[in-house]
């Protein structure tokens, strides 16, 4: 069987059990402070567990694109090292949201492997959950047991500890006991040597999990302690790439046709071959797996960067190139070079790989040309440090520079100070790497204690497409500490007019009025697992009352003016450039809006003349808002509407048309383009390979850019004596200007020439030399036109002259060529003596040299000595 194959049996058994097949969401996280990527199937589930909001369907299954790399869920080291880890892999997964529990969920995954997929019975395993003795005082999963006991012999059942048998997404959120299933696909020679059951979670290659069942049953909360969930659900997952090895027959995830296409490529462009080498084979599993995460974290507009997720990414780049570069010898980018091969192997289940193939090589290519460059710069940086050092250890925290500075992997530093006889003082560099991470930490770091739930009101309503104000309940709060913001309480209503952050657009500000007509502020809203959250300064007094909370109005508006003119510069873009543009990320704000998009080259000013006028078109035509809350996804994409990549989008959605901009969104609209008032580009440039950036304001900001304009051209225009047309009258300003300085150029060649013919009279013979010293009133290019001219006429000749100029001296020092070579002259060595009484310095050439300085009282002095120099 296929991979495409295998994963079609998985969702289709699911199917024909009445589950409903759901896309994958983004593997990059926007709004869940506690995850940067999705690191099981369960994350966009979360809130259902929780009970914050109810599911559509009671049963759904689907394949979701997971990254390991960070967190409590980190499987990076192991990545390459072994056969079956992975940093992106996709994750099979079937889900009850209140509804069948531990013994239909035993039963299918059973019914399954062994009779669907055909997996030999007596090569699975399965666990149990133990119980704890710990704080928690778990009791043993006796039902699961007794489920499989029906099933399997129970030799077959192992009891397994909290850290394999009790499952938790993170420190805190949904968690329960959970059973695995484990294959072994050892041969039948080492099956009969040692028992499966002996290897079972031992890290052995070819005894390993597939398949987790977890029922979720508790909420850990932040103050670490367990309380029961409101409800019982289903969570399993199954490890796609491991489920291929077993099916295709092979023993390692690296040999199936998921893998090996990738693998056969990079031996192409390596040069290098697998399977012949540990070395050679470790770095080539390495590129295999993270080109993967990286694209696909691309794919979902996740750019590599330096902070946050998008420095995940770049690590794992970097992680990959540095593999490459050291055992594979690729100093050239090449990893670009694998994403078509990865759209032709997954694009069919993912079809964001090959829609977005071009951007994905792009992005990559410049990554690895600029840590290729970083990597040498490192390399010669480290090369530097080793001469330096004295005896044979290499300080750590030198080490560490070079990891900050040049992204310079530790690995790869101790790897080349051992091939040079160095060691690494690793502890030095751990300790400066925490030292870093204690810093950053601390300046983010935000301690929330948990909510106070005061009623229950599961599902919250948002009124504020409708509506600014609404008296509203508080359903819960809680208390946030962080360093930035201070203290603040997040505030749960039952309904709520405030927008939260989301799709580019700012969150609301404004305020809750108490009926003593106390007010509090709320200085921001943003959206936490499926509930919205407003940031307070501090708690309202009396907390059951009902509140009247207000959106701040005024920027609201101007909000929704750059939100509509967003949309209308996407379109614009496409109409100007092409329909290859697509959105990479927007910021919508009061005061301007920031649209980022795939394109390929510096917009020319036409251009932007053009997608300007375009938007403008579009104010001017008054087009009213049309929106319809409700409209089942497939219908609104067929009438055109354009979703964003690693956008989430539910089965029915919202559009937002303005006459033929149609998009998915939720953001907050003016209800005409009339209200958007004007539309002003402030500046386009390049984000990174292939994704321009604009940044463009709208109603009252242009309002005040063209008011600030308007002034400056009043105060030019009084500056000129208020002329009829300034613009000419500038010109001609500017044309006088340009005939003056010619003039005083031809009239300063002049008085050099004058002054020449009089200079040459006053020079004096001192020892056989023609000498003269003298303050003169020219500049610079001046005085050594003069000094030049001068010596065409005479040979044998000292000149020392000195100027004032805007409140500082110039020494300039001219001597005859023959002079230079029979008295040993030098100008440069003279001017740099006699620069010290004018208080400054400088140099030149044997024959010409000056020097500048800040005291011109000195001048005098200077040229009194200058005779010195040619006195016997
Ligand atoms: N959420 C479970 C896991 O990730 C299924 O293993």
């Amino acid at each position: 069987m296929t991979s495409s194959e295998i994963r079609a049996k998985f969702l289709n058994f699911f199917k024909e059990k009445d589950h409903k097949i759901v896309p994958s969401a983004p593997m990059v996280i926007k709004d869940d402070p506690t995850l940067l990527f999705t690191n099981a199937g369960m994350n966009q589930f979360k809130a259902f567990f929780l009970g914050n909001s109810v599911a559509k369907a009671a049963r759904v299954s689907d394949t979701q694109k997971c990254l390991r790399v960070s967190g409590k869920h980190n499987d990076l080291e192991e990545v390459g090292k072994d056969t079956y880890h992975h940093t992106m892999f996709e994750m099979l997964g079937n889900w009850s949201f209140g509804d069948y529990f531990k013994k239909e969920a035993i039963q299918w995954a059973w019914e399954l492997l062994t009779e669907e997929l055909k997996i030999d019975k007596e090569s699975l395993y399965v666990s149990v959950f133990e119980g704890s003795n710990d704080a928690d005082a778990l009791d043993m999963d006796a039902e699961a047991f007794d489920l499989w006991k029906q099933i399997v012999p129970e030799d077959r059942i192992i009891m397994g500890n909290k850290k394999d048998n009790f499952w938790e997404m993170g420190d805190q959120g949904p968690c329960g006991p959970c059973s695995e299933i484990h294959v072994d696909i050892r041969s039948a020679a080492e099956k009969a040597k040692v028992s499966g059951a002996s290897l079972v979670n031992q890290d052995h290659p070819l005894v390993v999990e597939i398949w987790n069942l977890v029922f979720m049953q508790y909420n850990r909360k932040a103050n670490g302690q367990l309380e029961p969930l409101p409800a019982k659900h289903v969570d399993t997952g199954m490890g796609f790439e491991r489920l291929c090895m077993v099916l295709q027959g092979v023993k390692s995830n690296y040999d199936t046709d998921i893998f090996t296409p990738l693998i056969r490529e990079i031996e192409v462009i390596s040069n290098a071959a697998y399977g012949k080498k540990e070395e050679t084979d470790i770095a080539i599993r390495v590129i295999a797996d993270h080109i993967r995460a990286v694209s696909f974290s691309i794919a979902d507009g996740q750019l590599p960067s330096n902070t946050g997720a998008g420095y995940v990414i770049r690590r794992i780049l970097r992680r990959a190139i540095r593999y490459g570069f050291t055992f594979l010898d690729t100093k050239k980018p090449f990893m670009f070079r694998l994403v078509k091969v990865l759209g032709d192997t997954m694009g069919d289940a993912f079809p964001e790989l090959r829609e977005q193939q071009q951007l994905i090589e792009n992005v990559i290519k410049e990554e690895e040309h600029s840590f290729l460059n970083t990597l040498e710069q490192g390399l010669v940086l480290l090369d530097t440090i080793i001469t330096a050092n004295k005896g044979k250890e290499i300080d750590g925290r030198k080490a560490f520079e070079l990891y900050d500075t040049y992204g310079f992997p530790i690995d790869l530093t101790a790897l080349i100070l051992e091939e040079k006889g160095f060691t690494l003082d690793e502890k030095g560099f751990q300790s400066a790497l925490q030292e870093q991470k204690n810093r950053s930490r601390s300046a983010s770091e935000v301690s929330k204690e948990d909510w106070v739930q005061l009623t229950d009101d599961a599902e919250q309503e948002f009124v504020g497409y409708d509506v600014l104000e609404a008296n509203v309940k508080l359903v819960k709060y809680r208390k946030v500490v962080s360093k930035k913001e201070g203290e603040q309480f997040q505030l749960v209503f039952n309904l709520t007019p405030f927008y939260p952050e989301g799709g580019g657009q700012v969150g609301d500000k404004g305020y809750l009025e108490m009926s003593n007509g106390d007010v509090v502020y709320i200085v921001d809203t943003k959206r936490e697992n499926d509930e919205i959250v407003h940031f307070a300064k501090r708690l309202p007094e009396h907390l059951e009352e009902r509140f009247k909370v207000v959106v701040d109005g005024k920027q609201r508006q101007r909000t929704a003016a750059n939100h509509t003119a967003t949309h209308l510069l996407h379109q614009a873009l496409r109409e100007v450039l092409g329909t290859h543009v697509e959105q990479k990320g927007s910021a919508v704000h009061s005061k301007y809006l920031r649209f980022d998009f795939s394109h390929f080259s510096k917009l020319t000013a036409a251009e932007l003349k053009a997608v300007e006028n375009f938007v403008n078109a579009r104010i001017e035509g008054q087009l009213p808002l049309e929106e319809n809350r409700n409209v089942p996804k497939e219908t609104a994409i067929k009438e055109g509407a354009m979703s964003l990549f690693g956008e989430k989008y539910g089965d029915s959605v919202r559009t937002v048309r303005f006459g033929q901009s149609i998009e998915l969104c939720g953001g907050t609209h003016v209800q005409n383009t009339a209200d958007v008032w004007h539309f002003k580009i402030r500046s386009e440039g390049a984000v990174a390979a292939g994704i321009r950036r604009i940044e463009a304001i709208t109603s009252d900001a242009v309002k005040t850019f063209y008011a600030e304009a308007n002034q400056a051209l009043f105060e030019i225009k009084d500056l000129l004596n208020n002329p009829q047309d300034p613009l000419k009258a500038v010109t001609s300003l500017q044309d006088e200007n340009a005939r003056l300085k010619k003039e005083l150029e031809a009239l300063l060649k002049d008085k050099a020439k004058n002054l020449k013919g009089t200079l040459l009279d006053e020079l004096e013979v001192v020892d056989g030399v023609r000498f003269l010293a003298k303050k003169v009133d020219l500049d610079a290019g001046g005085i050594k036109d003069l000094a030049f001219a001068m010596g065409q006429d005479q040979d044998n000749m000292f000149l020392l002259f000195g100027t004032e100029q805007g409140g500082k001296a110039l020494l300039s020092c001219y001597i005859s060529k023959q002079l230079v070579a029979s008295k040993g002259l030098n100008a440069g060595t003279i001017v740099r003596e006699l620069g010290k009484l004018i208080q400054g310095g400088g140099g030149g050439q044997p024959f010409f040299a000056t020097a500048g300085g800040k005291d011109p009282g000195g001048i005098a002095a200077a040229l009194e000595r200058a005779k010195t120099y040619v006195q016997p």
